[in-house]
Formats: C-alpha cells, structure tokens, sequence
C-alpha cells in the first residue's frame, strides 16, 4: 500500500479454476501476486486494497458451506479470511460486483491488471460505467487505471529474509532428488522412472510438487529444450539431463545437471562437459550487486563460443562465431532469468532501455548449455547427440553471491562419484 501512493486502490483476483479434460480440474494453485500479498490459497479469491481507508484491506472469499466443504474440502470463509489472514474486512465472493462500485469510488489511481481476466474485465468494466453515469450523485470513476504489475513485481523481485529462507528450503528438496537421480539411473530404466524419484522425493520432503513441468531427457532427448515426455529409455554409455525443481511454499528452485547414466563421462561427453562448467562457473564468479544478467550471458557465450571452436563445431575466431550468431546452432537459448514463486519470475530486465543492475537480494539462475543434434551439419561424429545444460540457483548479497543449489554434485569427479550406487 505504501508503494501504490495516497488516493489508490488495488483490485488484484484470483485466476478461475480450470477443467483439464471432463469434469477434473488441475490442482489449484493460486497467482503468485495474490498468495504473496495475502497468503491466501482458495480459489474465487480477491482483494481489495486501499491506502488510508478506515479498512484499508477487504478481502472476497468463498463463503463457508457444510454441504460444499464435504465435496470440495475446508474454506477459510469471511470469519477465518478475518482472524487468520488478517484482512480488515471479508465478504463473500458473490458480493464483490455489489461492492465494488463504493469501494473505488473516487480514487485517483485504480490498480488493476487490464485484459489478464475476462470474468474480472466485465464486473469492472460495468462498474466503471455505473461510476461514471452516477457522477452527479458525487461517486466519480477513477482517473486511471494503472497496471499494478510494475510496483508489485518490484517487491517480488526484491526477496526478503523470509522468502530466501522459503527458497532454501526448495533448493535442498531440489538437490536432494538430483541426488537420488543420479545414484538410481541406470541403462534399461525409463525416464518416467526417473521423473517419478524426483515428484517422490519432492513430496515426501514436504514440497508442493515440480514447480514447473520437469525434463527428463536422456540421450539426443537433452538436445530438445522443453523436452516433457519423458517416457524413453535410458541407454547405456548416454547422458541424462535433468532439469527438475521444486515448489515449495509457494517458491520454485530450478535446477539442471547433465549425467552419464553408466557412471563415467566418455571423453567427448567430458570435453563438452568442461566446457559448459567452465562457462557457468566463470558466470557465477561474476555475480554481485551491479552485475547485469546480459554480463552473465555474454560471459557464457564467450566461454562456450571457443569450446565450439575448439571442439570443431565451429570455425572462425571467438569475435566471428559471436558477431555472425553461428554460436546459436549450439547454444540458443538466454543464460539467465529472475526465480522467485514462478520459475521465470517477475521483474524488468531493463530500466531506462539498459540492462538493469542486479542488487542484494535478487535471484537469478545461471543455465549455460550446449545441445548438439542428432543430425547436426558439418559436426564431428563423437558430439552427435549431446546436449548439456548447468543450472544454478544464485542469490545476489552485499558482497557477492551465494550459490543456493551448491549441495548438487557439479565438477565431472563429483558427478561420476554421484552416479556410483554404493
Ligand atoms: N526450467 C525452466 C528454465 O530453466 O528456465
Ligand atoms: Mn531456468
Ligand atoms: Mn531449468
């Protein structure tokens, strides 16, 4: 509220719940603005905020109902959205379009995400005409209506203690069932399985679930960047990629690493292995306040553009390889994005059209890759296939950075050790 200035209001709703085929719907899960500014997980949820009013935060839930609650589970109901969320004042969801023309009356800026949410578009759009036709009566319409995403996307960015501590929780879960993976894939299992370990060992700890769909690719399947079948088999002498991580709390950690499924790297598997690492480690190095994300990236490129060269899938200098764009057959995909409670979490990437600094307190992962196809043009044999990707969950502090996922086994001796069963 203090961020949105004197004068406002925010109306911020929860996303409908969604059929995945028939009657069944998908789990919910909640839009990370509303859960972070309340903490409130139903569905048919939305709250109302208003600086310097009398009750500055109303909350619209889903009523209790004895009959409803045995079908679809327990409800908070305007009494719990009260005594255990804290809001100032609950009503029920049904009461949100009777409500809603007093409560924004008269502001200057309403807060309000246009065009996100047709079912709250067409209440807010009735309102605003109702307001406007009812002027003389001394309830006017706001002046603008202003995304709210810039402000609030801004404290997300920024994680407090809390939330860091949320986010541990998530990158021990997650290189908890790394771990596991490599210690129990071997040749005749099926992806499927492995992905099965990892939702085991992301429930049994406590975790939400995969915090985005996970990718499981052994083989040439790595080379394919959202890879999400997962349902091969895994083949003897083969890399296994795995890109798996885990919610919890309403966070997602984001973690890959590439292993051999027999144990032991090949040669070739180690060169383009070395190459990845030494680009992502570089990468990390560089990471602190004032740092930008396109610095990370271009440092990866850089790394990874003489790995191709020296490994004979590209010719040129490094400056060649970089200015033409050829690095991009291997490498297409950008090194860096913000985490927080989504994978790809919210924030600007520039601030006055330049890359913005990174600052104590932000999250980013760092996920350098080389993916070789099956049937690239004009490469050595031995790369055929290969694909990599190193993922690290760092968060920037006052004098540097910490690596979150630093528990995952990542130097070749420390993955071939991890790979070992006994
Ligand atoms: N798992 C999604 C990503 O790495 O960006
Ligand atoms: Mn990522
Ligand atoms: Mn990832």
């Amino acid at each position: 509220m203090a961020a949105m200035g004197p004068n406002s209001a925010a109306l911020i709703g929860s996303p409908p719940e969604i059929l995945r085929n028939g009657d069944s719907s998908y789990p919910y899960r909640q839009c990370s603005d509303l859960y972070y500014l309340t903490g409130f997980a139903e569905p048919q949820a939305t709250v109302l905020l208003r600086p310097g009013a009398d009750e500055p935060y109303t909350l619209f839930v889903r009523p209790r109902d004895a009959e409803r609650e045995i079908w679809d589970g327990r409800r908070a109901g305007v009494e719990g959205a009260v005594k255990n969320f804290g809001a100032d004042k609950a009503l029920p969801a049904s009461e949100l379009r009777g409500n809603l023309a007093k409560l924004i009356a008269n502001v200057d800026d309403l807060y309000y995400e246009l065009g996100a949410n047709p079912a709250y578009d067409e209440i807010l759009l009735a309102v605003l005409d109702e307001l406007r036709r009812g002027e003389r009566r001394g309830m006017r319409a706001p002046r603008r209506i202003v995304d709210p995403r810039f402000s609030l996307h801004e404290l997300r960015l920024r994680k407090s203690s809390e939330e860091v501590e949320v986010l541990r929780r998530a990158a021990a879960i997650t290189s908890e069932a790394h771990v596991e993976s490599m210690k129990a894939a071997k040749a005749g299992m099926g992806e499927n399985e492995i992905e099965a370990l990892i939702n085991y060992t992301f429930r049994r700890r406590g975790g939400t679930g995969p915090g985005y769909t996970s990718i499981v690719g052994g083989g040439d399947n790595a080379t394919i960047l959202h890879y999400i079948e997962n349902d091969a088999e895994l083949k003897e002498g083969e890399l296994l990629l795995i890109d798996a991580g885990c919610e919890y709390a309403f966070y997602t950690a984001d973690v890959t690493r590439t292993f051999p499924i027999s144990g032991r790297f090949t040669e070739a598997q180690k060169r383009c292995y070395q190459i990845v690492l030494d680009s992502q480690l570089q990468a990390i190095a560089m990471s602190k306040p004032g740092a930008t994300i396109d610095e990370l990236h271009d440092c990866c490129v850089r790394v990874l553009t003489a790995g191709m060269i020296e490994l004979g899938l590209l010719q040129g200098t490094v400056d060649e390889c970089i200015q033409s764009g050829d690095y991009k057959k291997f490498y297409m995909h950008r090194t860096s994005h913000w985490l927080g409670m989504d994978v790809h979490d919210v924030g600007v990437y520039t601030l006055d059209n330049k890359p913005r600094p990174m600052e104590p307190g932000m999250i980013v992962t760092i996920e350098p890759g080389l993916y070789i196809a099956a049937d690239a043009e004009g490469v050595p044999d031995e790369y055929r296939g290969i694909g990599i990707r190193i993922e690290d969950d760092i968060l920037i502090t006052a004098d540097g950075y910490e690596n979150l996922t630093a528990a995952v086994p990542k130097t070749i001796a420390e993955v071939e050790a991890a790979c070992q069963r006994s």
